[in-house]
């Protein structure tokens, strides 16, 4: 990397800095990965002393990873910590961010903003950024890395991205979806890409439906709050399943430049039917786990779904009539994030079932987290036996590559974006997509043809109805990189 670049993060005294950030720059730094000269200068309304910020950074560092008892390293880390109290409106503060970058930093030196505050926050830096001249690239770049959640809804994610292009192009802007950081998620494009015998079956002639499924064991914990004004659907399903659903089912780009990926992802998005609200009831379904009214800053009579499941068609050559199920939870029977390609049934079959379930299909299953793997299920002959059985022919990580191969995705993310590249960020387009279409549920949703918001167990794998949904499959989800074919 040529130049030496300065990261600001704003919002420096919160959880995702402490917790994530540094720790992915400390792994980075350990793995030569940074330029030699860089620093990094957190900046926020709390009244840290640099020292004060460095401590509780280390503090982060030993408790999510990376630190490993190296202190010699983090002092050399930490002396490129630094940090500036104010606030995020005025502009005489953000001079002062200006003056100190400039006494730190060589003539040249490029720059990443990272807004790691509330999204309501993110206009007013923006704004101010461009206010005091900080914005506009001079002698060295200036690139913006925005969290989620990008809007609320279509209207606010548009409204936002006016906001920011007033400032800065979008070619500066760097929006984060943290699943594109997974090391299992950009294997998508190489599994379906580098290899010759996938792709000529990815299609609507062999594929008979797609499962992406999306779940959690843990409940809304300490964002109940957050969470009750947002809902499964608003929290993953707009981003993270949405980019699972476009790089499952994509054209191969032409390049692996960052346009071209996301021209083809913009492609297909585009190309996802819209349900209307008389389908909507057939096409999704929607439940909330027992006892999430009781949590502390939850209504007490919330309708917010905790679990959603819809049924997407793409409408295009490769994929007319193939549906996508895609369902995700909080409070589920365990986490695990797959996408499970089932295909097409032999047209004939010739030899003796062992079982009433019929002739079975063969899939397979990338399995995201957490037994990061692939997973090719197959029929196989039972060994003295004139009868067959399902098998798996599998993949996994930690046996191929090592136990801790897998990077934390903030590490790839923060490294795309010091070195300039958006290939793994989304793109203006993208999430005006994505909202067009969940805003289609949402507010499907409000009206009377809504399916009914059911209750469902804490430890269970959602409500009844997101068993109805299934019509493929003989009317299963499946998990296939797991222990259990079945979802409920
Ligand atoms: C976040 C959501 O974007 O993703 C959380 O806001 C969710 O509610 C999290 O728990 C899941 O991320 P991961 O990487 O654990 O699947």
């Amino acid at each position: 990397m040529p130049d030496s670049p300065s990261v600001i993060i704003f919002g420096a005294s919160g959880d995702l800095t402490w917790r994530k950030l540094i720790p992915a720059f400390f792994n980075l730094y350990r793995k030569e990965r940074l330029p030699d000269d860089f620093r990094i200068v957190g900046y926020a309304r709390t009244d840290y002393t640099e020292q004060a910020f460095r401590e509780h950074l280390h503090d982060g560092v030993q408790q999510f990873g990376g630190l490993d008892g190296d202190e010699a390293l983090w002092r050399d880390f930490a002396e490129r910590l630094h940090y500036v109290q104010g606030v995020y409106d005025e502009k005489e503060d953000m001079k002062r961010l200006a003056q100190r970058l400039e006494d730190i930093e060589p003539e040249g030196a490029g720059r990443l903003y990272y807004l790691s505050v509330p999204p309501l926050l993110y206009a007013t830096i923006v704004n101010c950024l461009g206010k005091v001249d900080m914005a506009r690239p001079k002698n060295g770049w200036r690139r913006l890395v925005i969290e989620k959640p990008f809007g609320h809804d279509l209207s606010s994610a548009r409204e936002l991205n006016r906001q920011l292009h007033e400032v800065v192009s979008e070619e500066q802007i760097f929006r984060i979806d943290h699943y594109l950081g997974k090391e299992t998620v950009q294997n998508i494009l190489v599994f379906r890409f580098a290899n010759a015998i996938f792709e000529p079956v990815w299609n609507r002639n062999y594929v008979n439906h797609v499962q992406i499924t999306a779940a959690e064991d843990v409940d809304v914990e300490h964002r109940a709050g957050y969470y009750d004004d947002v809902g499964v659907v608003r929290d993953m399903f707009q981003n993270h399943l949405m980019q699972l659903l476009a790089l499952v089912s994509m054209e191969p780009p032409i390049s692996f430049e960052a346009e071209a990926l996301r021209n083809e992802k913009v492609k297909v998005l585009s190309a996802i039917r819209p349900i209307s609200p008389e389908e909507l009831a057939r096409q999704s379904a929607r439940g909330q786990y027992e006892g999430y009214c009781d949590t502390e800053e939850v209504e007490k009579r919330s309708q917010t779904a905790t679990f959603a499941a819809l049924k997407l068609y793409i409408d295009n050559w490769r994929w007319q009539g193939v549906p996508f199920y895609l369902r995700s939870g909080k409070a589920m029977a365990r986490k695990t994030t797959e996408i499970v390609v089932h295909f097409k049934c032999p047209p004939h079959l010739m030899f003796q079932l062992d079982s009433d379930d019929g002739i079975r299909a063969n899939y397979i299953a990338l399995c995201i987290q957490p037994n990061e793997g692939i997973h090719l299920r197959f029929e196989a002959k039972v060994p003295d036996d004139t009868t067959m059985r399902s098998v798996d022919m599998e993949f996994h990580y930690g046996d191929e590559f090592g136990p801790t191969a897998i990077p934390d995705a903030y590490e790839r993310l923060l490294l795309d974006a010091l070195q300039g590249d958006a290939g793994l960020f989304t793109r203006a387009d993208e999430i005006e997509l994505a909202w067009r279409l969940i805003d289609t549920v949402i507010a499907g949703w409000q009206t009377e043809q809504a399916p009914p918001l059911e209750s469902y167990p804490p430890g269970s794998w959602g409500p009844s109805s997101s068993e109805q949904l299934v019509v493929h499959n003989k009317g299963r989800w499946t998990t296939g990189c797991g222990s259990q074919e079945s979802g409920n």
